[in-house]
């Protein structure tokens, strides 16, 4: 798989992220680890939780509990990097990113994972109710403390989010160098409202700040929850339409599933004026649909394909 280097080449990361969401809860241990050994097998290194995954399922405890029995039993935690996050609710407790709330959660997943060292972490949605001043500060002291390498934002407003950064340039505190938001191939209806607020989806005006600024994306839920090969998984708020039937046909052409060119898609827009790099973060439950579309990221585009998906 192809590697990037991100966050001023502090990290090396695999061009797809996978996401470990479900493991340990809907997703049973044996096939958490197949998909998990199936990665890595395939040179991925980058792999996606939360100190809440999957509370809506179980107590929000499993995803990092698995992962951390995962790391002991294949020995290979300085060979991944691991992406965690703090502050959405879980079971009515854990919502904020006050200080003592990022230690004291930051803590629990060290040892839910079985590590002294978080590569990137994330803050996983805003808190307008705590200053941007005490939440920088605190991931900040993370860092300088060795204990996390690189942090990110997750469910930020474009705005809110270059707000924090400036934060902490003023300050002289880590900023966030990555980007986490939910984004596929298909637009969103201008009547959408995201489930959470801050959960915005992603436009042109965030590419564009995000490609000026040089931080990545990573997008989850890039696979429309299974939408592109089952339709009924789609979730409502894509539109469907000629962007879709373009699409399939392309893939048709290519002899690939629509899901796999999504993730081509994806993967090549760092090629496109205007776009930042994205980093496809996407999950299965099944071995074979996480190959078949991690097989995505090795379609070769052509610029006139790619410009036309996009134009699409
Ligand atoms: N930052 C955030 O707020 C946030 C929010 C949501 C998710 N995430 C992250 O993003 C990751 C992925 O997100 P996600 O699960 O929402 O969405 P997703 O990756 O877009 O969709 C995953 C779903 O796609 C289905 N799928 C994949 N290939 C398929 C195929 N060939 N045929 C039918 N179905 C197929 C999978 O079903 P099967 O299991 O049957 O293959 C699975 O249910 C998560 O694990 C998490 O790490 C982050």
């Amino acid at each position: 798989m192809k590697k990037l280097l991100i966050a001023d080449k502090k990290l090396e990361v695999a061009n797809v992220c996978l996401g470990a969401m479900n493991f340990g809860s809907t997703t049973d241990k044996k096939s958490s680890y197949d998909v998990l050994d199936a990665y890595i097998d395939r040179g991925g290194n980058f792999i996606d939780t939360s100190n809440n995954y999957a509370h809506w399922a179980g107590t929000g405890d499993e995803s990092e509990t698995l992962l951390g029995e995962w790391l002991r039993d294949r020995k290979c935690r300085d060979k991944v990097i691991i992406a965690t996050k703090v502050g959405f609710d879980r079971h009515g407790e854990g919502a904020g990113l006050k200080k003592e709330q990022i230690e004291y959660w930051f803590d629990r997943s060290l040892k839910k994972l079985g590590t002294d060292y978080i590569d990137l972490y994330y803050a996983h949605v805003d808190d307008p109710n705590t200053p941007l001043e005490e939440t920088m500060a605190a991931f900040d002291s993370l860092v300088k403390k060795g204990k996390v390498r690189v942090l990110g934002g997750s469910n930020y407003d474009t705005w809110r989010f270059a707000e924090a950064n400036m934060t902490a340039k003023e300050k002289g505190l880590t900023p966030y160098s990555v980007m986490q938001q939910r984004f596929t191939y298909l637009n969103v209806r201008g009547d959408a409202v995201p489930k959470y607020p801050f959960n915005e989806f992603v436009n042109r005006e965030r590419l564009r700040f995000l490609a000026s600024k040089n931080i990545p994306l990573v997008a989850y839920s890039c696979l429309a929850k299974g939408g592109y090969e089952v339709p009924e998984r789609m979730p409502a708020e894509n539109i469907l339409g000629e962007r879709l039937e373009f699409l399939k046909k392309m893939a048709a052409d290519k002899d690939v599933s629509a899901t796999a060119l999504v993730v081509a898609w994806l993967t090549n827009l760092y090629r496109v004026e205007g776009y930042p790099v994205v980093i496809p973060l996407f999950a299965s439950s099944k071995v074979a649909h996480f190959l078949e579309n991690l097989d995505g990221a090795e379609i070769a585009l052509s610029d006139e394909e790619l410009n036309a998906l996009c134009k699409a």
